[in-house]
């Protein structure tokens, strides 16, 4: 048996926001037995009315934290049927790598879903080490990233060993890091987004294009030179429709509510030239429909300072073009997970933030600046649907399987 002595001391990490990445990097801290608290500006009591593309490389990663796959209430994907919105047949594109040995493919999940398994595996009692310890209402206005000081609206300040500003894309930690503010940029595109019950297509005429064939996505395209595009599928085991409809937004962005609501009239009056089926949709739509702005972050000169790090968002918000974004947020909380083990010392944390900044981020920004570049071919299919390369290097990547050997050759002697 240890002795009290031999027992390495867990560390004292802040996690800013309780996202899909901040409550990733709880699970994975929480597994290696250091004592975690979340610190979460709102209650966590609203639906985020949103599905997400779950692919391989995210699934790699929930395996990895022990999740329970049911309780995504996923719908698989093989790919997507891409439509022109005048109507006719459509063309599936299935993912161009196979799934792979442990059979995974893509799940289309409802946000909520993917959240409250995550929130289980970081405060359930279930699974390794003390459960992470979630504070709600709790809005961080700044920190120290050198010292590790946070500062809390409401007066209160804390000391961590390390904090993880997995706050989003209105990250307040990436200002405290790089010591500016650094907005992500709008990119003169914003989506409609809603949901509906999957039981109002029922007894509908000429719904077979959405129905039936490969189970996945429907893209629907614009006739015209104009970028607009419906991005369709079913989540939450079938029981919703998730409907996405990215659209040229010529308003001045920075004099709108990023999140503005929608009326259905004007959905409709944008998507005025696609085929009636496809409006269908548009109609079905369940209050409210919100308008997003699609912004993304520029490429940061650094993601880490002292003992803070950027992960998920906050470091690298992209557009959802390649379904990527909650992606990259699993692996890079996961990554430092790996590089933060039990028995790391206070003072080597600099050394591991600066390795989790070489493992991830000219990944993180790749995606950044491709979903970019999708958006802008997306008329002519980008890259990603054509390329198998890409889907290999972005679906394919073991996020755990590279961290834990960089940690290998590195790190592993100093825990010795
Ligand atoms: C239209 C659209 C479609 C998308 N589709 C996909 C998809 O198909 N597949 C995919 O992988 N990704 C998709 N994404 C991207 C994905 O949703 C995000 O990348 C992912 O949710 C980011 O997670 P995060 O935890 O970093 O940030 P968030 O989910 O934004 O979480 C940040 C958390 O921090 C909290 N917070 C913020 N500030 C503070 C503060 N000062 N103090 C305390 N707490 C704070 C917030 O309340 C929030 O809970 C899409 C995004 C958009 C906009
Ligand atoms: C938009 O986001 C802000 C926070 O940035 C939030 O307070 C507001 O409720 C959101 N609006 C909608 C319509 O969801
Ligand atoms: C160990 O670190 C060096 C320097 O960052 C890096 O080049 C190397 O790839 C790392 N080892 C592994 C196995 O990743």
């Amino acid at each position: 048996m240890a002795t009290e002595a031999s027992v390495p001391a867990p560390l004292r990490i802040f996690v800013v926001g309780a996202g899909l990445c901040g409550l990733t990097a709880a699970v994975a801290l929480r597994r290696q037995g250091h004592r975690i608290e979340i610190l979460e500006s709102s209650l966590m009591d609203r639906d985020i009315g949103a599905a997400v593309t779950v692919q391989a490389n995210a699934i790699r990663v929930l395996e990895y934290l022990g999740y329970t796959a049911e309780n995504l209430k996923g719908v698989d994907s093989y790919g997507t049927v891409r439509f022109s919105g005048s109507g006719g047949e459509g063309k599936p594109h299935h993912f161009l790598i196979p799934k792979d040995d442990m059979g995974r493919g893509a799940w289309l999940c409802h946000r909520t879903d993917l959240h409250g398994e995550l929130k289980r595996l970081a405060i359930g009692e279930d699974g390794a080490g003390p459960p992470a310890r979630l504070h709600l209402g709790q809005e961080v206005v700044s920190c120290d990233p050198v010292t590790g000081t946070l500062a809390l609206k409401n007066g209160d300040v804390r000391e961590a060993d390390l904090i993880l500003g997995c706050d989003g894309i209105h990250s307040i930690i990436r200002t405290s890091v790089l010591g500016y503010v650094q907005q992500a940029l709008p990119s003169g595109m914003s989506t409609f987004r809603c949901l509906f019950d999957a039981t109002k297509l029922e007894g509908l005429a000429d719904m077979e294009w959405f129905t039936e064939g490969m189970s996945g996505g429907r893209s629907v395209t614009s006739p015209e030179e104009r970028y607009r595009e419906l991005y369709l599928y079913p989540c939450r085991a079938g029981t919703l429709i998730n409907v996405v409809a990215h659209h040229v937004d010529d308003r001045d962005q920075d004099k709108h509510e990023w999140n503005a609501t929608a009326s259905v009239e004007e959905v409709l009056d944008e998507f005025k030239s696609f085929h009636p089926r496809y409006l269908k949709f548009l109609e079905l739509a369940e209050q409210p429909i919100l308008r997003w702005q699609l912004r993304a972050l520029p490429i940061l000169p650094t993601w880490i300072n002292g003992r803070t790090a950027l992960l998920g968002d906050a470091a690298h918000a992209t557009l959802p073009t390649l379904g990527q974004g909650a992606g990259m947020a699993l692996e890079d909380a996961a990554a430092i997970g790996c590089l933060i083990q039990l028995g790391t010392r206070p003072e080597e944390i600099p050394a591991r933030l600066e390795a989790y900044q070489r493992l991830r981020k000219s990944r993180g920004e790749f995606v950044n600046r491709e979903s970019l570049e999708q958006a802008r071919q997306s008329l002519k299919r980008g890259l990603y649907a054509r390329s198998k390369e890409m889907q290999e290097f972005l679906i394919g990547y073991d996020a755990i399987g590279t961290t834990q050997k960089y940690y290998s050759e590195n790190f592993s002697a100093t825990l010795t």
